[in-house]
Parts: C-alpha cells; structure tokens; sequence
C-alpha cells in the first residue's frame, strides 16, 4: 500500500506492506537510524517518536496508522545540522548517556514533557521516562539532564554549578 508519512516536517510517499511498524518504516525506509530497536513489543522504550507531540513506540504501530499526523524523530529535534537541542545538550553536561542506546527515546520522551510542562517536579520527569528502561541504569543523570534542560528552556541559561 501507499501511505503519505509526514516525518520531521517532510511528506514522504512510501510503498509498505501493511504489517510494517512505524518503527521498520522510519529506519528501513527512510534511514532514520535514532529510533532504535530494542524489544520490539512495546517494552522497552528504545523506539520512542513524537506523533503529533505525544511520545508513542513506533514498534507497536503500524506505518499506515500515522497517515495525516507529524511524526518527529530524534532526527528532527536539532536546531541545524551539527548543533544539539538544549535536552541533547543537557545530556552531554550532565553524562546522562553511556552505551546511548536508550538516549533519543529518552530525550524524545523529554520534549513531550517538556512541551506540555515547563517546570516539571522530580516525579514528573520520572514518571515521564517510566516506560523508558535504561540497561546502562543511568536514571540518575537522565532525570538530572530533564530537569536542566527545563530550567534552560525556561530562560534560566546558568552555568549548572550555579544552579545547584
Ligand atoms: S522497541 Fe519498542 S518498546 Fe522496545
Ligand atoms: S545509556 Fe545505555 S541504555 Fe541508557
């Protein structure tokens, strides 16, 4: 079947079978490797996308389900090429990544937190990253890279020593 996948604001006309995940259509398709493959049922995390702003796994849906909504990966959060969004840059301040396997799908579950709370609390940021497993069991640092990523996108650009 045809489908029309708007991914990262780009309309791409794609040929898939009907079986295919959201999940094999981003990173087979069209090449967007952030999205990653973990468990594959729903489990993990690792394939965290925004579709239309809400942090789904696009290994439990279908390609054509996403016909006529924006589907953002970790692809489409940077500002140009070459530069982080001020969560992946939190994330390198504050060490919230080892292996990075479970980074984008963390950060994408960021900005869908972040988009609708500016100011989270702790337990709103861990309940935001609660269906994302880390095997590196960095949640720590994650969870403190959430938070400063806030308080910067908030307009509070302090050097983090200043801020603790
Ligand atoms: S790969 Fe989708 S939840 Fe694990
Ligand atoms: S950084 Fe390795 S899985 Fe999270």
């Amino acid at each position: 079947m045809r489908i029309e996948l708007n991914v990262n604001g780009t309309v791409h006309e794609i040929e898939v079978e009907p079986r295919t995940t959201l999940l094999d259509c981003l990173r087979d398709r069209l090449d967007l490797k952030g999205a990653h493959a973990g468990c594959e049922h729903g489990v993990c995390g690792a394939c965290t996308v925004l579709f239309d702003g809400a942090a789904v796994r696009s290994c439990l849906m279908f390609a054509a389900q996403a016909t006529g909504s924006a589907i953002t990966t970790i692809e489409g959060v940077t500002p140009g090429p070459g530069e982080l969004s001020p969560i992946q840059d939190a994330f390198c301040e504050t060490h919230g990544l080892q292996c990075g396997y479970c980074t984008p799908a963390m950060i994408m579950a960021a900005h869908a937190l972040l988009a609708g709370n500016p100011a989270p609390t702790r337990e709103e940021i861990v309940e935001a990253i609660s269906g994302n497993i880390c095997r590196c069991t960095g949640y720590a640092q994650i969870v403190e890279a959430i938070a400063l990523a806030a308080e910067r996108m908030r307009g509070v650009n302090r050097p983090r020593s200043l801020t603790e």
